[in-house]
């Protein structure tokens, strides 16, 4: 049994409550189901850390010109042969060797920064903060055929606040699901992203997620660009090993 419910979109610099384009689809799998899949340090991360939003995650679409940017970025490092094994890819599970996540990282390029400068606006304004520290900016990642990303809360010292971008996808023959756990839900919810509605909102170091279904196409591409509030390492820190 599988209950739609519609959140806000937010694109560009405006809110809409946009019903049925932006939309988190509730499962059967309980909050509980999913907490037991992750480590102790990242349940407890979720039950103690602050929060900034209600949800804790939001639907978004990049503009149209940065996500063009963002996309002849990649698209020229992978014909410079720029992309590698991703040697940091211990979350992702993977069939086999050839399978291994590749990184193609367009970090400190035009694209990137501008995207970074749009997301940091942005996500302070979703989160209701004067303003944000950008504090990495990782990928773009290029999951593999059979792929699967372990649930998790991102590490907490410099994750608090962050967004996924959905960069590109190859021979995809069916949608894959992103699960995530929204601040106090009861069952644990898929977001698709896709070329329309290609970015998420996520308060990375409270809200689990992880992809539970196996990729099914020859590769999915995707950007992560975190955040945290001025302060917020000291804090969280304490807050983790009071
Ligand atoms: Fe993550």
């Amino acid at each position: 049994m599988i209950r739609r419910r519609s959140l806000r979109n937010y694109w560009g610099s405006s809110w809409h409550a946009s019903e049925g384009s932006a939309s988190f689809v509730s499962t059967t799998m309980t909050r509980s189901e999913f907490l037991t899949l992750m480590g102790d340090m990242h349940r407890q991360q979720v039950q103690i850390l602050p929060r900034y939003t209600a949800s804790g995650c939001l639907c978004a679409k990049v503009p149209p010109t940065l996500k063009q940017g963002l996309v002849r970025e990649y698209l020229r490092k992978r014909a410079g042969s720029h992309t590698s094994p991703e040697t940091d890819a211990a979350l992702v599970e993977f069939q086999s060797e050839s399978a291994r996540p590749g990184m193609t990282w367009i970090t400190g390029s035009d694209a990137e920064a501008a995207l970074r400068s749009w997301l940091s606006a942005a996500l302070a304004t979703w989160c209701g903060l004067p303003r944000l520290d950008h504090t990495a900016t990782y990928g773009v990642r290029t999951y593999k055929q059979g792929s699967r990303l372990t649930p998790h809360t991102d590490r907490y010292l410099t994750h608090a606040i962050s967004a996924i971008i959905h960069i590109e996808k190859k021979l995809v023959t069916t949608d894959w699901p992103l699960e995530v756990l929204p601040h106090e839900a009861s069952h644990v919810h898929q977001v698709f992203l896709t070329d329309d509605l290609d970015c998420l909102f996520y308060e990375s170091a409270t809200v689990p997620h992880g992809r539970l279904q196996p990729l099914e196409g020859e590769e999915y591409s995707n950007l992560f660009v975190h955040f945290s509030p001025p302060g917020w390492s000291s804090k969280a820190e304490k807050l983790m090993n009071q």
